[in-house]
């Protein structure tokens, strides 16, 4: 029995792609969301004939009625894991709740270093000389949940925000990809901070 993935996008949707294009021998992608209508990723999941879904927050009085709509949307296609592929939304308690620990988010620093938006930007501008890619699970806070896995990448001495990110991405990928197969095919159990894929 395949694990059914549902993908959140706000951009380029090259993780989401990553996804699609590997073996998928444990997981099934069976819908992707994002939060724009003009996503990358949405054309994507179109090309591979995937439903998908815009929920804009624009369209929502607040942030609390986004949250639920995204909740109840994503709820529908009944999803093992949320995976947060390039995701540039804090998710609510809607989410948490319907998804408890079960909503993974990829992010292009080595966590606790480097939260937020921002990631390879701050860290280029802080002087580090290593960086990397960090793949967790969601929790409240921002790039706050638990660690699944990390990997490195060396900042070049000419690197700028561009070249920097795009060799995060090409190890993000892999990381992204290995860590949904391996959850989709034995889960994990949470103590703590501390996670464990058996
Ligand atoms: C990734 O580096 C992700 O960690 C960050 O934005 C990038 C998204 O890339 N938040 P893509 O849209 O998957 O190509």
């Amino acid at each position: 029995m395949l694990a059914r993935i549902v993908v959140l996008v706000s951009g380029a949707g090259s993780n989401l792609q990553a996804l699609l294009d590997a073996d998928q021998d444990s997981y099934a992608v069976v819908g992707v969301v994002a939060d724009r209508p003009d996503a990358q990723g949405l054309a994507r999941a179109d090309d591979r004939g995937l439903p998908t879904l815009v929920v804009d927050p624009g369209d929502f009085p607040d942030r609390a009625a986004w949250d639920t709509a995204l909740a109840h949307g994503i709820g529908d296609w009944a999803p093992d894991w949320v995976v947060c592929a390039g995701f540039m939304r804090i998710l609510g308690p809607a989410m948490l709740d319907a998804f408890p620990q079960r909503i993974v988010n990829t992010h292009p620093a080595l966590l606790p270093s480097f939260p937020g938006a921002h990631g390879v930007r701050d860290a280029l501008a802080y002087g580090a000389r290593v960086t990397g890619c960090t793949v967790h699970l969601v929790d409240a806070g921002v790039d706050t949940g638990p660690i699944l896995a990390q990997a490195a990448v060396q900042i070049a001495p000419d690197d700028d925000e561009g070249t920097l990110h795009e060799r995060i991405k090409v190890v993000e990928r892999e990381l992204l990809v290995d860590i949904v197969t391996r959850l989709s095919a034995v889960g994990c159990t949470v103590e703590g901070r501390r996670v464990t894929i058996p």
